[in-house]
Parts: structure tokens; C-alpha cells; sequence
């Protein structure tokens, strides 16, 4: 997790780029640093640890450059070590970056052969020699950055800076959030607004795909096709809230389109992206001889443990028993002895979770829980902690935080495969692949939004909704379910696709919109021959899926099509257009999407 500032402005920057950091050290205090054009040349200082160690280099050796990029690091690629700390820099150029970049290994080969070299161990410095090295063809560091851009694969934020520009920064969104500030005769970039506020409340927020160009004067901004395009600038209410909305209309909607940064921060906890596989806490136990684990949770985070299960099954050959927290509290289940024991709660607060927790500790498992917040009464109880690094979440209805809950399943999947000798370190690096691109996919499913609305429109008539999926699909299919009914109060019930035809399928006819969560996996083909008997009868099927169209092979409401991915991400992809169409349908009815009615964020009673 990084935070990214960058400031053109009238007088030496540097105090103010550190005042901007202070406010984004909450994504991450591992190392710091500043990079200022001073007299056409490129100064920085950095620090290893929190910020105040940069402050007070900067108080022995000054920068007195007036334009200039910060940044405030939480490691992912690299130790947390002042070498590995941004800004990353050539003679000609010097960027600031939060995110991943997937290429990173081949660009840094090239680049390397062509005689770059290479003094740090992070993906940050391939955009640098990438940048560099067009620079060399032709001396303009927009076309420059437009190249380099192109070449560059993953979700990312940068901002960059130019030997001999004092008056040009330039700015580039994928998948990581951008901010653009509007002062007088001076701009302004930063991770978030809240980062800005003590300059200015006039902010532009960057879309995804968007380059901008900076200067003192204003910002031109060219969308992913680099057609130059007008994005509004609106009033933020940073400075008096620590939480924003950004130019969201929900916390909801923002927390939907976090998720590309927030599933990068939480895999990068768990995953040592240089070598390409999981990197966990010691669980204090051996994994390789695992008889059985047990996972509860609630609600949504119960949702997730239903992914784990089938994650852990398939690829780690461990069963799994999940329960929802309500019902293994009081059931008296026999665990075996030195079992694992794993909850998964966002609030870490669910009072039936925590119960289970407890009488799981007095069977004498083994404690581990995937909590958003760490100093949560859950985690505290817990022998190991996994966090997610969702941040806070401030919409009731989960979005962000489960997705992170899957990232972190993920990674202890592999973990556990390792340990038993299941997963190859062939396929770990597969997985761990497919995993990093993870935030990539998901910011693509999020780029079209006008056919959420679209579909919400007719949805937002229907008085029942049927969710279908099949596999590891099922879990998303009930999520999908208790999104809507919870935040658009339409009745939906999510099945097992091939329980369709043991009850539900009385409930078809013209007026229930069925929507089916079918991937192109090794189960697709049985959930279309289970769409086909919902089409025989006159239902509407909505198809969320990566392939055509005319794949279900009947007529279909809609078509969602999600990006070809590793199948054994999907349940990450897929939870997005299910999130979307909750969203945009109850956005359609009017209710109260952050805080729907008789719903509570945290469930702290029984
Ligand atoms: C409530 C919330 C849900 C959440 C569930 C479990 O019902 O509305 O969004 O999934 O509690 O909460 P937890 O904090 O334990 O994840």
C-alpha cells in the first residue's frame, strides 16, 4: 500500500510535500521519499522507516525544488530498505508508484540488455529506465510517458518528473486511484483528496486509463485511447472528513471501485512477488499433516469461507467443514484434536463469530482469523492473525472487504498446497500469476458501468430474482443474492445450479430474472444445460460470464462479459459484476445503499 503526492508550485515544495504525506501515511510508512527539479536537475532525499526520519534529513540537507513528487511506501516488491524506497530516478526523469507492475521481469531483462542498470529490487524502477530510454528516442516526456505506458501491464498510480521541466508532471491511472488538486497558479496530485485537502478542495479525480498532464497553469487529461477529454472538477469534503466519498455517490460505490488497489495491497501482505510465491505468518502448525479445518464466519464473510472450502479442497486436499457461526456455536460439533480453526469476520467484532472462536479454543484448535481490523477483539483472541488491507469499510453491505477476504484464502490455499506437496512450485507460480493479475481484470469488468444501469433499470421491476452457479460459482451465486435483496430489498435467493430442478424451478416464469454466474470452466457446460431448462420456461436469464454471448445458446435479458482469466481467480472477478448489479439496482429503487434498513456493519449482539 503506497500514497503518492506531487505538487507544482510558487515556492520550495518540499514542507508541503511532507505535510501531504503525513495525511497518506495511513497506506503505508515503510520507507519515504522526495524527488524535486532543483535549477533543471534532479534532487531527492528518502529515508528508510516513518516519516519523520525523512523529515529530518530533509531539515540537514534541504531540497529547494518547486516542483515535485513524494510518496510514502508499503513494500511489496523489494525490503523495506532506503534503496528500494521512491522516488525511483534516471538523470532524466524520477516517478513515484503505487500499484503493481506485472512485467516488471521482462521489462527489467530488456532494459538491463540494453544498458540500464538496475539499483533496486522493485518493479518502480523498470517504469524509470522504461521512460528513460524513450526519452532517449525522442526528447518529449509526454510522447515518452505514452509509450511507456503502453508497455506496461498491471494497476497502477504514478507521478513523474522531468530533468530540465520545472513546469510539467505527469500523472497515469490504471487501477490505482489519482487525484488531481486545483490551486492558484499552482496543481496538485495526491492518492487521495484527503491528501490535498490542506491546499485546495478543488479536485479532479483521474478515470481509469486517464494520463495527465500538469503544469502550474491547469491539467490536460487524454483518456486510455489518448483522446484528450474534460473530467469535472467537483468541491471534496476531505478537510473536515477523514473518510471521503470521493466522487463517488456512495461509500458503497467507491468501495466497490477500491478494490483493484486494495486486492493489490492484500495480496502484496502475502505473496513475495520477486520470487513469485505465498509468503505467510508461521501458522504454528504443521501444515503438511492437516487432518481438517474448521471455518465460521457471517453474512458475507461467510460467503467467502464457502470459496476457501472449495480452494482448499481442490487444490490443497484438506477437507474442509464451514458452518455459518450462528449455527456451529451451539451445535456441539466433535473437532479433532489440533485441528485449525479459521474465521473470517471484516469487523472482527460478530459476537456469533467470536463465540465459535471460543469454544473452537476450548476444543484445543488452533486459532487463525482474517480480520480487516487488527486490533479487533477477534484478532486479538486469535493464535494468528491474516489481515486484509481493505481499509475502512463504510457501506453495511460488504464489498471490498470480501474480496480481500478471498485474496487472503487464496494465498493460504497455496500456502497449505505447498505444504502437503499438492501445489508444484510450478503451479504455485501459475497461481501466483494469475493472481497478480487479478487487480488488472477486476478494473476491467468495472470500465463499462452503463450496462449495470442498463440492467438494473429492468431489474429494479422484478419482484424475485433467482442467482444460479455451479462449483465454486455457488458461493458467488448466494453472495450475488444477498447483495441485492439486502440493499435493494428485492427478493433474491442464490442456488446451486443443479438444485434448480428440485424446487426452484417452480418458481420460473417470465417475470423472474435468473442470474447465472457461469465462467468458462471444466463445469460450464452442465450450468448451461441448466440455463437452457430455465429458458424452456420463459425465464429471463441474465449471463455473467467470459464467454460469447451465444454461448448460453438461448436468447438472453443480458450479457456480462468479464475478462478471460486463471480460472482459479474467478470467484475474485466474478464478485464485482455481482456487486455492480446490486449496486446500480438499488441505486434504480432509491433506498438507502450505505445504510440499508435493519442492517448493522457490525453485529456485535447474537
Ligand atoms: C453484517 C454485515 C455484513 C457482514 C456480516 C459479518 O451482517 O451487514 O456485511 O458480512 O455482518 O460481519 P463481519 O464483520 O464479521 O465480517
Amino acid at each position: 500500500m503506497c500514497g503518492i503526492v506531487g505538487i507544482l508550485g510558487s515556492q520550495p515544495v518540499a514542507h508541503d510535500l511532507i505535510d501531504a504525506l503525513r495525511r497518506l501515511e495511513y497506506r503505508g510508512y515503510d520507507s519515504a521519499g522526495i524527488a524535486t527539479v532543483e535549477n533543471g536537475h534532479l534532487e531527492r532525499r528518502r529515508a528508510e522507516g516513518k516519516l519523520r526520519n525523512l523529515e529530518q534529513r530533509i531539515g540537514e540537507d534541504p531540497l529547494k525544488g518547486k516542483t515535485g513528487i513524494g510518496h510514502t511506501r508499503w513494500a511489496t516488491h523489494g525490503k523495506p530498505t532506503e534503496t528500494n524506497a521512491h522516488p525511483h530516478m534516471s538523470e532524466k526523469v524520477s516517478v513515484v508508484h503505487n500499484g503493481i507492475i506485472e512485467n516488471f521481469r521482462s521489462l527489467r531483462e530488456e532494459l538491463t540488455a540494453k544498458g540500464h542498470v538496475f539499483d533496486s529490487d522493485t518493479d518502480t524502477e523498470a517504469v524509470v529506465h522504461l521512460i528513460t530510454e524513450e526519452l532517449s528516442r525522442a526528447d518529449d516526456p509526454i510522447e515518452a510517458v505514452s509509450e511507456a505506458l503502453q508497455k506496461l501491464e498491471g494497476a497502477f498510480a504514478l507521478g513523474i518528473v522531468f530533468a530540465g521541466h520545472d513546469d510539467l508532471m505527469i500523472a497515469a491511472r490504471r487501477g490505482s486511484p489519482l487525484a488531481i488538486g486545483h490551486g492558484d497558479d499552482a496543481m496538485y496530485l495526491g492518492s487521495d483528496a484527503i491528501a490535498l485537502a490542506p491546499f485546495t478542495n478543488k479536485i479532479t479525480y483521474l478515470e481509469e486509463g486517464d494520463m495527465a498532464v500538469l503544469t502550474r497553469k491547469g491539467a490536460e487529461i487524454f483518456d486510455a485511447e489518448g483522446e484528450k477529454v474534460e473530467r469535472p472538477a467537483v468541491i471534496s469534503q476531505a478537510s473536515s472528513l477523514l473518510v471521503d466519498k470521493g466522487n463517488h455517490r456512495h461509500f458503497m460505490a467507491k468501495e466497490i471501485h477500491e478494490q483493484p488497489e486494495v486486492i493489490s495491497h492484500t495480496l502484496s501482505h502475502y505473496i513475495d512477488m520477486a520470487e513469485g510465491r505465498v509468503d505467510y505468518p508461521d501458522l504454528g502448525l504443521d501444515l503438511s499433516d492437516l487432518s481438517r479445518i474448521t471455518i465460521s464466519a457471517c453474512g458475507t464473510a461467510y460467503y467467502a469461507g464457502l470459496v476457501g472450502k472449495y480452494w482448499i479442497e481442490k487444490y490443497a486436499r484438506v477437507p474442509v467443514e464451514i458452518d455459518v457461526a450462528s449455527e456451529l456455536r451451539y451445535r456441539e460439533a466433535p473437532l479433532p484434536k489440533d485441528g485449525l480453526a479459521l474465521f473470517i469476520s471484516q469487523s472482527g467484532e460478530t459476537a456469533d463469530t467470536l463465540a465459535v472462536l471460543r469454544y473452537c479454543k476450548e476444543q484445543g484448535q488452533r486459532i487463525a482469523s482474517i480480520v480487516n481490523v487488527r486490533t479487533s477483539t477477534i484478532a486479538r483472541e486469535s493464535d494468528v492473525i491474516l489481515p486484509t488491507l481493505a481499509g475502512p469499510e463504510i457501506g453495511v453491505a460488504s464489498t471490498k472487504a470480501f474480496t480481500c477476504q478471498l485474496a487472503a484464502l487464496a494465498g493460504l490455499t497455496l500456502l497449505i498446497g505447498r505444504a502437503r506437496g499438492t501445489i508444484s512450485p510450478e503451479l504455485e507460480q501459475e497461481l501466483v500469476q494469475g493472481l497478480l493479475e487479478v487487480p488488472r481484470h477486476m478494473a476491467e469488468v468495472m470500465a463499462d458501468e452503463a450496462q449495470y444501469e442498463k440492467l438494473a433499470h429492468d431489474l429494479s421491476k422484478a419482484r424475485d430474482v433467482l442467482y444460479l452457479g455451479r462449483g465454486i460459482n455457488y458461493p458467488l451465486a448466494l453472495e450475488g443474492a444477498l447483495k441485492l435483496k439486502e440493499i435493494s430489498y428485492i427478493h433474491a435467493e442464490g442456488y446451486a445450479a443443479g438444485e434448480l430442478k428440485h424446487g426452484p424451478i417452480a418458481l420460473i416464469d417470465e417475470n423472474v430474472p435468473v442470474i447465472v454466474v457461469a465462467p468458462s470452466d471444466d463445469l460450464h457446460d452442465k450450468t448451461v444445460s441448466n440455463v437452457q431448462e430455465v429458458a424452456a420456461r420463459g425465464g429471463k436469464i441474465i449471463l455473467i460470464s467470459n464467454g460469447d454471448e451465444d454461448s448460453a445458446g438461448c436468447e438472453l435479458m443480458a450479457h456480462i462479459r468479464v475478462p478471460d482469466a486463471h480460472p482459479f481467480t474467478n470467484p475474485l472477478l466474478y464478485a464485482v459484476p455481482i456487486q455492480l448489479i446490486a449496486y446500480h439496482t438499488a441505486v434504480q429503487m432509491g433506498t438507502d445503499v450505505d445504510q440499508p434498513r435493519n442492517l448493522a456493519k457490525s453485529v456485535t449482539v447474537e
